[in-house]
């Protein structure tokens, strides 16, 4: 009977990329597919050196650059050339919403629309409803439940690696695909399927090696190193907090666990793992318990949600609340039917001051705005946690962009006793995310003023002198050496960010509140007022 090594990641995979939410929702997987993917391939097979060279900048870190360490044109040919014949029907899906985009640009402006669904591109007839806002200005909104049902969504496109991490250091996952690799296996396993479940509590249950072989499929020629990621010595167990107070615990960027004796809440999960030397101490899944009873995802950013944390700790889950998104637009793809499709059941959609009420707790979804470069995307919320009337207010990337609008929010939920906030305010430029899923060329100015910015030192002091709290913290910084895979962000003490929430915690300091950048790891205990 063995176990699964603390250090194995189960790395979710879509046509060999990194999985992340835009390669799942199909309009989005389409646009990323023709819009990001195939243009860095191509990029690449033109000149390898040109992306050795560019990834040893630092300014380039996040940049649509492959970061590996000798030449791999021919394995990325051949990633493109599966990509051109497994992926076709998301080709095309991409080429028909653009010329769906041009079909309603010449049409018009003001006149009815009912002719033009004629018009529309045959693979996409039956997907779409046409429609203006109350400018006129028109647009197309997707049937997104029907586009995970069609040829758009193919399960059989993703799958998993498996491997040893022995320290923190990955290439920029949005921009580099998991080629094959000596130490990796790569197992056609689809999200929904519940071998990824079994796989993953033998981190915690011993199960016999011939029973996961045989489940998994391992081929003859894997054994061996399958074999190695497995390990006879048991974890330590997790001891469940039983104290009487609320016990707060940050896993690094914007992960937060928190649980008092009566319930489990897990904020933005993304989780380090354990069993190499790191010098930066911290939680990992071994400091979470056997069921948690409610993940809470404050936004659709690749830093917020990750498959990668959240499929392996999908046998814990009792409930994930996610903001409701928007009503199919290509941009803001829905987050509940998303979860639902890759095997999450008991997701639960919260709207901006809609409330869930348990014993002792009530968790509230709050408006939370900016950080999206204007777009306009729902499926963002922050949380306002109440336990025994002690209250927690998660902010993550929300940028006050109008003050009064958390003034009314204040006027609902009152003060509240802690504030966690992301000051993330130098932001990358529109298209670092979105670019994919824009119709018109960008302009360079245009771009760089639609950031994804967090908080800076005054819009954060907006939300303290609102919500009057004894203690703020800066967190979701993407600074731990573990998430800069994902985040693409390394900070120096003049990095905007830093001076911004240096000067944030020192204002707060100097007015007697505690106030700290978290890092790393930290713990808290507070108590109920209730
Ligand atoms: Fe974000």
């Amino acid at each position: 009977m063995m176990f699964l090594k603390t250090n194995v990641v189960i790395e979710p995979l879509v046509s060999g990329w990194y999985a992340w939410s835009h390669l799942i929702s199909p309009a989005t997987a389409a646009m990323n597919v023709t819009k990001r993917q195939m243009e860095i391939m191509n990029s690449y097979i033109d000149s390898p050196e040109n992306h050795q060279e560019a990834v040893k900048d630092p300014a380039m870190l996040g940049g649509p650059f492959m970061d590996y360490p000798c030449d791999r044109s021919a394995d990325v040919r051949a990633l493109l050339e599966n990509s051109i014949e497994n992926q076709n029907d998301l080709i095309q899906l991409s080429f028909a919403i653009k010329k769906l985009d041009k079909l309603l640009k010449s049409h018009p402006r003001g006149l009815s629309l009912e002719g033009l669904y004629e018009k529309v591109p045959e693979i996409l007839r039956g997907y779409v409803e046409l429609v203006y806002d109350s400018n006129n200005n028109v647009s197309f909104r997707l049937f997104e439940e029907l586009l995970y049902e069609s040829e758009f969504y193919n399960s059989s496109s993703q799958s998993i690696a498996l491997w040893i991490t022995n320290n923190d250091s990955r290439p920029f996952s949005l921009s580099t695909p998991k080629l094959k690799e000596e130490n990796v296996i790569h197992l056609p396993i689809a999200f929904n399927s519940k071998k990824i479940d079994v796989l993953a509590k033998m981190k915690r249950e011993a199960r016999s090696m011939n029973d996961v072989e045989q489940l998994l499929g391992i081929e003859k020629k894997d054994l061996e190193l399958f074999r190695s990621f497995f390990t006879e010595k048991a974890p330590e167990r997790y001891e469940k907090y039983t104290g009487d107070k609320i016990r707060m615990r940050y896993f690094g960027h914007a992960c937060i666990f928190i649980e008092t004796k009566d319930i489990s809440i897990l904020i933005d999960p993304l989780i380090s793992y354990y069993g190499y030397p790191s010098e930066v101490h911290h939680f990992s899944d071994y400091d979470l318990p056997d069921t948690i009873d409610y993940v809470l995802i404050t936004h659709n950013h690749q830093d917020h949600i990750l498959f990668e944390t959240l499929l392996p700790l999908r046998h814990k889950l009792k409930n994930i609340v996610v903001p409701r998104s928007g009503g199919g637009a290509i941009q803001d793809p829905k987050l509940k039917l998303m979860f639902n499709k890759i095997g999450f059941e008991n997701v639960i959609e919260i709207d901006e001051m809609e409330s869930l009420k348990m014993k002792d707790c009530i968790i509230t979804g709050v408006p939370f705005t900016g950080e999206h470069s204007d777009l306009d995307i729902k499926a963002k919320t922050c949380y306002h946690v109440d336990i025994g009337n002690f209250s927690l207010l998660f902010t993550a990337d929300s940028r006050v962009l109008e003050p009064k609008l958390y003034q009314n929010v204040h006027k609902i939920i009152g003060d509240v006793d802690v504030i966690f906030l992301g000051m993330e305010c130098d932001g990358a430029p529109l298209t670092w995310l979105y670019g994919p899923l824009m119709f018109e060329n960008i302009s360079r100015e245009n771009d760089q003023s639609r950031t994804l910015s967090g908080c800076d030192r005054d819009s954060g002091m907006h939300l303290v002198d609102m919500f009057n709290p004894s203690e703020v913290y800066v967190y979701a910084m993407g600074q731990e050496p573990w998430c800069e895979f994902i985040s693409s962000l390394k900070y120096t003490s003049e990095s905007i960010p830093i001076v911004e929430s240096n000067k944030l915690v020192e204002e707060c300091n100097s007015r007697g509140l505690i106030a700290e950048r978290l890092f790393g790891e930290k713990e808290i205990l507070y108590s109920k007022k209730g």
